[in-house]
């Protein structure tokens, strides 16, 4: 399975913050943007990476993430001339998917909950033709939404209708397999001028080959895609980090865990930073003693967010 985060629009929403910026780069607390959803493909177990964003944008990403090796990955990257809807991502990186599985994520999305990952590689398993995750919100109107029948079967799915039919909005995450590239080749573009990845689900569910996985009330999806949001999330970060002392979406730390880096590493990237919270945070990591004594595999480091029996 591929993995492409798509980072591109002029994030408008944001301005005055992302007129120089882009959006994806923004800090949500103690990292930048992209890094939550980069953390969930790598907790997916995915490592061909392709991040694709705007023409003047590109190089600040590359300049942060280089190519990924520092993190036991490959990213590669791409550029999507014009904000014309999430759908080009797949057309932009055709020859990346080949004939492979893909998994598509926005760059603004960000998950986080006990036994997401599990859920996750779940889902990367048993994945045929195109699954979507569903997560209650109580503005329906401002995403994709869609539509169950008594046995929890999706029925429809709607981009922002002006009267939701349910209060499910379909995240940020979607997995397709290969064929996803020619219907995303086919759409017409919506009244926003945009190719709408709803589009694509509607197609899959019109097969019958639409999975639609729900996350409970246990977790947390947020976008960043508003200020409001934007400031939401932090705080969540913040809250949640400072209680537990572990840093969620931190690279490193899961690219250690997943045996893709070495202690050493993970100490020497921390040594570079080590003026602050983040680096002194990975030289703690790579000092402690006992990290693989009680978890005799990675499946069931808690760090991780596995959880056995799940
Ligand atoms: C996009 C999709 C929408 C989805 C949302 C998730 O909305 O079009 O279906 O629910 O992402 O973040 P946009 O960010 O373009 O408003």
């Amino acid at each position: 399975m591929k993995g492409i985060l798509l980072a591109g629009g002029s994030g408008t929403r944001l301005s005055p913050s992302t007129d120089s910026l882009n959006k994806h780069l923004l800090p949500v607390y103690d990292k930048p943007m992209i890094y939550y959803p980069l953390s969930v493909l790598m907790l997916g177990g995915l490592k061909e990476i392709m991040i694709i964003s705007t023409p003047e944008d590109i190089s600040r990403f590359e300049r942060l993430l280089g190519d990924g090796s520092q993190l036991g990955i490959s990213i590669t990257y791409r550029v999507q001339e014009e904000p014309k809807g999430i759908p080009e991502a797949l057309i932009i990186a055709e020859d990346f998917i080949g004939t492979e599985d893909v998994t598509l994520m926005l760059a603004d999305n960000i998950f986080y909950g006990q036994g997401f990952t599990t859920l996750l590689r779940k889902a990367i398993k048993d994945h045929q033709h195109a699954t979507v995750f569903g997560y209650r919100v109580k503005d329906p109107e401002r995403f994709g939404v869609v539509e169950f029948d008594h046995n929890q079967k999706a029925i429809s799915i709607e981009e922002k209708p002006e009267d939701p039919k349910s209060d499910f909005a379909v995240t940020g995450l979607y997995m397709y397999d290969y064929r996803a590239v020619n219907i995303a080749k086919n759409l017409e573009p919506s009244d926003r001028g945009e190719l709408e990845i709803t589009d694509i689900n509607k197609e899959y569910l019109k097969c019958n080959q639409l999975d639609v996985e729900l996350l409970g009330r246990g977790f947390a999806w947020m976008d960043a895609g508003t200020q409001e949001a934007l400031f939401d999330a932090a705080e969540f970060i913040k809250t949640t980090q400072q209680r537990q002392g572990f840093k969620i979406a931190c690279l490193e730390e899961i690219a250690f865990y997943m045996g893709y880096i070495s202690k050493e590493a993970l100490y020497e990237r921390g040594k570079t930073m080590e003026k602050n919270d983040y680096g002194q945070y990975l030289m703690e990591i790579a000092d402690r003693k006992h990290h693989q004594q009680y978890w005799d595999s990675i499946d069931h480091h808690p760090m991780l967010g596995l959880v056995e029996n799940e």
